[in-house]
Order: C-alpha cells, then structure tokens, then sequence
C-alpha cells in the first residue's frame, strides 16, 4: 500500500518538473520576449478554463453521487418515481433479494415484520421455529422473504434470516404494536396490498404468510391447480368456491398473471371507495364485484382443516399445514397461545405413528375469541 502511494507520488512529482508552466526559467522563453508573452497569455487562459471544466465536472460528479432525495423534497422526487412509492436503491435491493429467495418457478414466501413482532422471543421466533419443527418444512426458509416495516424489525430479521428488506413508507413509523382497525393499522394493511401488488408486476408468485401462522408441513399439495388467487379462511363453509366462506387475507398464495396484477390493482383502488375498512373487509365488498367476472379471476377458499387458526382449528393433525391465531387481540395472548402450540406440535411429532389420531390441540385458551382477526 505505501509504497504504490510513493511512486504514484514521484511520478506526480516528475511529471510536474516537466511540465511546470509558472517556473519560467526555461532557455526558450529567455531567447524572445514577444514570444515569451504570447506563450503566457495562453498559459494564462489554458489555465482558467482548466479550473472551469474542474469546477463543472466537480458539480457533475457531487451531483451523480449525492441521493436525490437531498435535493429534492421527497414529494417532487416521488412524482418522478414509480407510482408504487419505491425509489430506484429500493427497487434494485429488492430485486436483488427475491432473486436469491425465490424457488426455480419464481415463487417467494414472504411475510412482513414489524418491531412490536420481530422483538427477541416474540412472535418472529414461533414463526421461524415452526419451519424447524414441521415436517418437511425447514427447507421452505431457503424461500422466505422478510419484509421489515422499520429499522429495529430489519435488524432483528438480519439476527435469525438472511432475506430481509425494508419497506419504506413515507413519513409513518410502523414499528409499535398496531392495534386493529387504528389508523395506522390500517395503513400497514394497505401498504402490504400495495407490496405485493409490485411483487406480481415484477413477475413473481407468492405465498403471503402473517408472522403469527405456524407453518407445520409444506402447503403446496394442498393448493389448487387452476385458480389464480387462493386464500385462507376464518370459518370454511365446505366449498371452496363458496364466496360465502369468510377469507383471511394473512394467508394467499397468489400467481403472477395478468388476472392477478388487475385484481390487486382494483383491490388496491377500492380502498377509496370504503374508507376506513381494511384490505380483508373491503375483499368481502368486492369479491362478487362483475369487475372480478370481467377479470376472469379463479379464486380458491383453502379449507380450514389444512389451513386453520384459532376461529376454526384444524382437527387433524396429521393434515394440519398451518394454523393462524386468529380470533385473537393482543399481542401477549398471541404468544401465549402459540407457545402452546408449538409444545402440541412437538408432542405429535414425537410419538409413534400409532397414537397419531389422538392428539388434539390444548388451544386456544386466551385466544379464541369470535371476531375475526388478520
Ligand atoms: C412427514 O412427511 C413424510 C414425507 O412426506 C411422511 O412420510 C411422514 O409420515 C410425515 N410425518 C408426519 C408426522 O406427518
Ligand atoms: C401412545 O399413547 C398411550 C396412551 O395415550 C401412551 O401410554 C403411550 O406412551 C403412547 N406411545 C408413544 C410411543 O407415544
């Protein structure tokens, strides 16, 4: 290192002797005087425009290098980017990360984290260890994609799971422990509508989990062939294509097409319409809207008894793929709960074939109340 610094120094130096124009000792300039002053005015202006072209590409370089974002105020920088609020480092990460997450068919498990969830023994933890447990299902994080709604939730992701990215919404902190139907819930609901709007146009299908289902064995035979958009349920009412079935929109599993990327975008704009109401209410007012039969959307109900929660629990354990503690408030109870159903879990797991048929589930206990959840 120090030496290369030397001799690119001497070099410096030796190139500076040579072409040195203010030393004036030279032979030729003594020789003719008129000479000596032509060969010194264009000196002089060489030398002026030499500091103008440094000062223009000093601007250009400062310029190039600097965010955009402090030079322009965020809302005219906005109206220059995408409409989805990313701004271009954004986007690239995000690109970069899916790529590494994503199975060979473009598909991603992706979930979204905030601080009040990601905090160390806490819900993110149950997640993670769920996959651990299931069977068969470890080999699915390879797959996962956390999405951190603030810093602290990225950086407990980074702690236990290489694919984390943060999603940026302008001016609204995420981070606390959104309490259902407050104004900020509202917005983390939307934005999320919004998210994985951009991951369809990027091209990739996903399976969108909340951080509180427990995964406990690999969804995808249960999913259906045909349909374009599948979603889990609170109550199932036996039909899949039932569009009296209560959805719960913390668990989808949605192909990229171009009936997909319509219907998040009518989704995403029907907010509009119905103030105040969430992605998972505002799916029930459009799911018989003629726009979704123009669309030519197949939509899937998943049965509870593969997907269930807390509203309406799988009875069979040896079908169960995930459960959902839904029908549940609070944060604490949540955890609780989930605990519990871990410890179910790993009894099931450790018996013999057997006693399989008798387990059952010892929750909810502080969750199971009848109102429907995310
Ligand atoms: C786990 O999966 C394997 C392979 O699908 C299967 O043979 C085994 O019975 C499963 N175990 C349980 C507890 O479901
Ligand atoms: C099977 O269940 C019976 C009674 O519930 C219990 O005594 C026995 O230990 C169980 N066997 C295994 C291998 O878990």
């Amino acid at each position: 290192m120090d030496s290369e610094i030397g001799s690119i120094n001497k070099i410096k130096d030796t190139e500076k002797t040579k072409t040195d124009p203010g030393g004036g000792g030279s032979q030729k300039d003594q020789q003719n005087s008129s000479q000596h002053h032509n060969h010194r005015f264009v000196h002089q202006f060489l030398k002026t425009m030499l500091v103008f072209a440094a000062l223009a590409l000093a601007f250009i370089v400062l310029y190039r290098s600097a965010d955009r974002f402090q030079f322009f105020p965020t809302s005219f920088y906005n109206s220059f980017s995408s409409s989805d609020g990313f701004s271009s480092p954004d986007l690239q990460e995000l690109k970069r990360v899916l790529k590494k997450a994503a199975m060979v068919d473009k598909t991603v498990i992706i979930t979204t984290l905030n601080e009040a969830w990601a905090a160390s023994n806490s819900i993110f933890d149950l997640f993670l260890n769920s996959f651990k447990i299931g069977n068969q299902t470890e080999e699915l994080l390879n797959h996962l994609l956390v999405v951190a709604l603030d810093q602290k939730a990225h950086a407990q992701c980074l702690k236990s799971h290489p694919y984390c990215y943060t999603l940026r919404t302008d001016g609204i902190d995420f981070s606390g422990e959104a309490y259902f139907m407050t104004a900020d819930y509202l917005k983390m609901m939307w934005r999320r509508i919004e998210f994985l709007q951009t991951i369809l146009e990027m091209g990739y299908n996903f399976i969108f989990t909340d951080t509180d289902i427990m995964w406990f064995r690999d969804p995808f035979p249960q999913f259906y062939p045909d349909a374009d958009f599948q979603i889990a349920c609170d109550y199932y009412r036996g039909n899949p294509s039932n569009l009296n079935n209560a959805p719960n929109g913390g668990f989808t599993y949605v192909k990229s097409n171009s009936k997909t990327k319509q219907f998040y975008r009518f989704w995403h704009e029907s907010r509009n319409l119905y103030p105040g109401n969430h992605d998972q209410d505002v799916l029930n007012k459009i799911k018989r809207d003629p726009r979704i039969q123009q669309i030519g959307l197949q939509i899937k109900f998943l049965d509870t008894a593969y997907f269930g929660g807390f509203c309406q629990p799988s009875k069979d354990f040896n079908l169960v793929c995930t459960m959902h503690a839904n029908c549940c408030v609070g944060l604490a109870n949540k955890v609780h709960d989930l605990i519990l159903m871990l410890e179910d879990w790993r009894k099931y797991m450790s018996q013999s074939e057997m006693n399989w048929s008798k387990q059952s589930w010892s929750v909810p206990q502080h969750c199971g109340y009848a109102v429907p959840d995310s």
